[in-house]
């Protein structure tokens, strides 16, 4: 067992710096060094960091790198390649890499090369997609499918909706692709209700095959299917299976030739590049969905090779914690300037939040320090006119992270601008706010331009808000791979610092557990409630209004 975090030398030698630096503006260490935003930058996987709009020094960053080191982060990060049990409440192997490793590679879990199991499924994801492609899957009373339905939830959801409206450019667009994961039925009728039950295929996606949500969303769907086939044996047609779990998909009806496996080493919210993106590979085809593959393995191979100081995922991670346990900050903005992206900052919810929400340390002792963000975000320039007033005025510190890429996918001549696009308006806007954030505008500044001095400190801007931008040059699949691994392993890198365990997630078992109680106290006899008052009341109310 390493040192508790806060004891260590590292850690110490932080604090003692962010004490005499912590007032230091970026006006001012942009004016002492006219190379920065140059020189604080780092580019891996054909994404371009500009990390220069940070509050920090080379003696920050330094510091910040003994910390890494200090935390055996190269050490860990090569454990975690290797296929060693890093998971260790679960006694698991965290090998969301494996699913994108080169095909000659070998990468043993107990002994077994796991990259052979991995081409197999992605062979016969390859085979199913063509054939649902081209029309030649048929459904029960013959007719080619032409809707494709996810059903999935957390894991089995986030990635593969984020990855496909990330990818709709690239997608077959005869095809209809919808997801559905709320228990709550709004989400099944409206995602059905104008497809043909004849044309539609549902992929019932869920690692255990035992979420309360998905088996319910699924055995909907099936009434739903068999209401208008009238005939139990089209099920087979109509519905296939991604999971872990052949048995229940089994019980459930579904042919276990027509399920995609995965395993017991892929965490649900790192699951979107194993067969969890089936609809995703339907939509675009299995060589885009080999070039995502690509991206996100570009990404693994900087990670394991890039020096710390030059490693994108490093800098992002040791970033955020100088801003979560120094600054005391406590959300993180993902702003992709994107329309493509909007699912964005919902997927990193789950792959951060539910990866670094923990309280004790891998041994169990309670953390002494903050861990996980709340990370929140939509795209640009959408926010601008929403939430953007308080990071850029209010009293909290919120540090973003701006994406953006070079090329459009849809270039639109800007009417009012000749000679440029509507592209180039949305990226100035990136420029601009990242700019407003770090310099903002003095009170001498805004009297210079005549305001009245009454009124005059509403409009001061402090600035030195800390942004990093990201900037590749076009939304590609393998661009969208990189972007998804390098968050991945931001927050194994800091799962790493905080000496927690990225990879379980008991949080969600209790209300899972007492909804799972609570549902059988809703039907038709009066039960003896015996929770607290509160929710007695509550169910009480809610019979009583049923
Ligand atoms: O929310 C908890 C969780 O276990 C997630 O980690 C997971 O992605 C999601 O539920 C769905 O689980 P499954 O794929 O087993 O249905």
């Amino acid at each position: 067992m390493s040192d508790p975090l806060t004891e260590t030398a590292a850690w110490q030698a932080l604090q003692a710096h962010f004490e005499s630096f912590k007032d230091a503006h970026l006006r001012d260490l942009f004016a002492a060094d006219p190379q920065r935003g140059e020189r604080l930058s780092a580019e891996g996987a054909g994404l371009y960091l500009d990390y220069s709009k940070h509050r920090v020094t080379d003696e920050t960053l330094g510091l910040l790198m003994n910390l890494a080191h200090a935390r055996g982060l190269e050490a860990r990060r090569d454990a975690m390649l290797r296929g060693e049990k890093i998971n260790l409440t679960e006694g698991r192997a965290v090998l969301h890499t494996a699913l994108r490793a080169p095909a000659a590679a070998v990468v043993k879990v107990d002994g077994r090369n796991v990259v052979p199991d991995v081409q197999e499924v992605l062979g016969r994801m390859g085979a199913f997609a063509h054939e649902v492609r081209r029309g030649a899957w048929l459904g029960f009373t013959g007719r080619p499918i032409r809707n494709i339905v996810n059903i999935g939830i957390g894991g089995s959801d986030l990635g593969p909706v984020m990855a496909y409206e990330a990818l709709k450019h690239y997608a077959q667009r005869d095809l209809t692709v919808r997801f559905v994961s709320n228990v709550d039925g709004t989400d099944l009728v409206e995602k059905t209700r104008d497809l043909n039950p004849e044309e539609t295929l549902f992929i019932v996606s869920s690692k255990t095959f035992t979420t309360q949500e998905t088996m319910a969303n699924a055995g909907s769907a099936r009434a739903w299917l068999l209401s208008a086939l009238g005939d139990e044996a089209a099920v087979a047609r109509h519905f296939v299976a991604v999971s872990t779990n052949a048995e229940a998909v089994q019980k459930f009806g579904i042919d276990t030739a027509n399920m995609f496996g995965f395993w017991d080493w892929v965490g649900g919210r790192y699951s979107m590049d194993s067969a969890i993106g089936l609809s995703l590979m339907l939509a675009v085809g299995p060589e885009q969905f080999g070039e995502l593959l690509a991206g996100f393995r570009d990404m693994d191979e900087h990670f394991a090779s890039a020096p710390l100081p030059q490693n994108l995922p490093v800098l992002m991670g040791l970033l955020g914690v100088w801003y979560n346990n120094f600054f005391g900050a406590q959300t993180l903005a993902v702003l992709p300037y994107d329309q493509y992206l909007a699912y964005f900052p919902a997927y990193l919810q789950q792959l951060d939040m539910e990866s670094n929400g923990k309280h004790v340390t891998l041994d169990g002792h309670e953390v002494g320090y903050q861990t996980g963000p709340v990370v929140w975000g939509q795209p640009g320039t959408n926010g601008q006119h929403a939430f953007y007033q308080l990071i850029h005025q209010g009293t909290k510190l919120i540090p973003c992270d701006f994406i953006g890429f070079c090329q459009t996918l849809n270039p639109l001549p800007a009417p009012e601008q000749p000679g440029l696009g509507h592209h180039d308006l949305l990226m100035a806007n990136v420029f601009a706010q990242t700019e407003a954030l770090a310099f903002g505008k003095t009170l001498p500044q805004v009297l210079s331009e005549g305001v009245d001095p009454g009124l005059a400190p509403h409009r001061v801007f402090e600035g030195n808000r800390p942004t990093s931008t990201l900037l590749a040059e076009r939304l590609t699949p393998r661009t969208l791979g990189a972007l998804i691994a390098l968050y991945e392993h931001k927050v194994f890198v800091q799962g790493v610092i905080w000496d927690i365990n990225s990879f379980d997630q008991w949080g969600v078992e209790l209300g899972k557990v007492l909804a799972g109680r609570i549902v059988k106290e809703l039907g038709k006899d009066e039960p003896d409630l015996t929770h607290d008052s509160s929710t007695n009341a509550l169910i009480r109310r809610y019979r009583a209004g049923r």
